[in-house]
């Protein structure tokens, strides 16, 4: 039936924000919830498949018969993706990962000092859906998403091709009443070939609208 139509179809999902620690009481992260990933776990495991949720720091309970692997980092969010992504048909990266930590953490609480300000080094993560994408044995379809505050499509087309990606979700975060943190959220999936604007909704509509997009384009790949 339409409800198990990825029987037998492994997909791993990464969900959240990833934390990048400064000091051992002190570090860098954004607004994800996990809400958005936790929903495309949640619809890909009703449609049948065998999920993996590879999740940042979030307040959420996993949903049912999907398998949660709690990471903090991108480094580790990043192994944890490449030990699966090779078992799997499709990989989902719906996971802020911050794109930057601290090139030196401290191992001691950083002091306040009497200067008005100091400076953070920052290094560049590895791109964890890239490094997916680019994988040429066992290479899952793969499928990204976009945050973006202006020119949303234009960039997630970018991102589309400079990351190698079957499929981008574009999402335009500029507003609060979508994307980061809201039980809401719309985007625009594009793909080499064309795009479709899926509207405004609650994120677990939103969830299965993508799933059954995804799927199509899976199996007529
Ligand atoms: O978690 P919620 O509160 O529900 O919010 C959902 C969401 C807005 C976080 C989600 O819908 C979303 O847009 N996720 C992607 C956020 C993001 O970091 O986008 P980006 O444009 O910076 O990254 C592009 C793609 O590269 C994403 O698939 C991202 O997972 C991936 N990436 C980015 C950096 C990096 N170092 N490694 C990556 O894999």
């Amino acid at each position: 039936s339409a409800e198990q139509q990825l029987n037998n179809i492994k997909i791993t999902i990464t969900a959240g924000p990833t934390r990048e620690a400064i000091d051992p009481v002190r570090y860098i992260s954004n607004h994800s919830s996990g809400k958005m990933g936790f929903a495309l776990a949640q619809a890909a495991a009703a449609m049948g498949a065998q999920v993996t949720l590879i999740s940042g720091p979030v307040q959420l309970a996993t949903p049912a018969g999907v398998t949660r692997i709690d990471v903090t980092t991108a480094e580790q969010m990043l192994e944890a993706a490449l030990a699966q992504a090779t078992q799997n048909d499709i990989f989902i990266g719906c996971a802020a990962v911050a794109d930057y930590r601290v090139a030196q953490v401290a191992s001691e609480k950083m002091k306040k000092t009497a200067s008005d300000s100091i400076e953070l080094k920052l290094v560049k993560n590895p791109d964890i859906i890239a490094a997916v994408a680019a994988l040429t044995v066992q290479r899952p379809f793969t499928v990204g998403f976009a945050a973006e505050t202006q020119n949303v499509v234009q960039y997630a087309k970018d991102k589309l091709t400079r990351k190698k990606l079957d499929l981008i979700c574009a999402n335009d975060v500029s507003g609060t009443e979508l994307g980061f943190n809201s039980d809401h959220n719309a985007v625009t999936l594009v793909w080499q070939h064309g795009e479709q604007a899926l509207p405004a909704q609650p994120k677990a509509d939103l969830a299965k609208a993508i799933m059954q997009h995804i799927y199509a384009q899976f199996s007529a790949n």
